[in-house]
């Protein structure tokens, strides 16, 4: 473990101890490691999807690390527990959906900015599809840890797609959050969930579910405050909707990533700043995000 004293993120060789899928194209997988520093919902880790020894070739596995958002963390005196939550892509994660409980797997970490938890507003919406959804499992257990009130809006392109357990004995209905989701039940957290396809729960995306119960419970709710995480047309349109509510939004993007930690420069988003003659300036997704205030987001979708 070689830790950096200025930000105290390192290089970690942690140990699987659970591989399993979750639904037809996502896996979850948990780390086993020691000593890992403070981490917040919505910072991620780079991992290495290929042997920790394997300097020279990849093997059938990927030669850079690749970024992954941390789905849920636990700790034990000195040993942590990383939960991850990741789809089928290519080769990095192929070969992450072949780990065996007791392999060794390297991790950089943590990275990023995390979510920022609103103390003055109590209650929080969640919007979420697909391969953002891990991010927002550990950040609404954080938020019911700090007493707020949890509605989440989780999105697949259909039912099979869906990287969430489903509750048996909730029901799912297509205009109320129920407790239909484990990883979100478990504390405390009712879900809407949607489909494209309409396979399941509401038909249309996570954004779109989420206008629709605010435009029939709220006129303005300046007590609440929305996280997002997702793709691009679904965060940009989650962001257009708590303005238009004056809500305040935070939203996790994801860029292609090299190095992870602003060195590369491969992950640039642009942010609005008056004080540059432009209007905007260039951010690096990975050291001033992933999360950003979404007001402040240029939208390139
Ligand atoms: C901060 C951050 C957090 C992330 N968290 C998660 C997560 O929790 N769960 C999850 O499933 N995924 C997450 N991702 C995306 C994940 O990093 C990529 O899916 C993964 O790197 C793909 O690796 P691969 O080797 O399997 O695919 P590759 O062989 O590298 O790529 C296969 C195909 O996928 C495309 N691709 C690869 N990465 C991305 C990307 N970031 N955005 C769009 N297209 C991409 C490539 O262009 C290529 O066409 C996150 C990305 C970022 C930047
Ligand atoms: S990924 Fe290299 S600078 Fe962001």
């Amino acid at each position: 473990m070689h830790v950096s004293a200025e930000t105290q993120k390192g290089v970690f060789l942690t140990r699987v101890v659970t591989n399993d899928p979750v639904c037809r194209d996502h896996w979850r997988f948990v780390l086993e490691v020691r000593d890992f520093p403070l981490t917040e919902p919505g910072q991620f880790v780079q991992v290495l999807c290929r042997e920790p020894n394997d300097d020279a070739t990849p093997g059938d596995g990927a030669y850079i690390r690749r970024p992954f958002s941390i789905a849920g963390l636990s700790r034990d005196n000195r040993v942590t527990r990383i939960e991850i939550i990741h789809r089928l892509v290519g080769r990095g994660t192929h070969w992450l959906s072949h780990l065996n409980p007791g392999d060794s797997v390297s991790i950089l970490g943590p990275l990023g900015h995390p979510f920022t938890l609103a103390e003055d507003r109590p209650t929080a919406y969640i919007v979420g599809g697909g391969c953002g959804l891990p991010p927002l499992i550990w950040l609404a257990r954080a938020l019911r840890a700090s007493g707020k009130t949890v509605i989440a809006f989780c999105g697949a392109r259909s039912a099979d797609l869906l990287p969430l357990t489903r509750h048996r004995q909730a029901q799912v209905l297509t205009d109320q959050p129920t407790l239909a989701v484990t990883e979100f039940a478990d504390c405390g957290v009712p879900v809407l969930i949607s489909t494209d396809d309409g396979s399941l729960g509401f038909a249309g995306s996570a954004a779109q579910a989420f206008a629709r119960y605010l435009h029939a419970h709220l006129e303005e709710d300046s007590s609440a405050v929305v996280y997002s995480c997702g793709p691009d047309a679904m965060m940009h349109a989650t962001a257009d909707l708590a303005e238009q509510y004056n809500i305040p939004c935070q939203v996790c993007l994801e860029r292609m990533m090299a190095c992870g930690m602003g060195t590369c420069q491969s992950c640039v988003v642009r942010i609005r700043d008056a004080s540059d003659p432009k209007g905007w300036v260039y951010r690096l997704c990975c050291t001033d995000g992933p999360v950003f205030d979404s007001r402040v987001v240029i939208w390139e979708n």
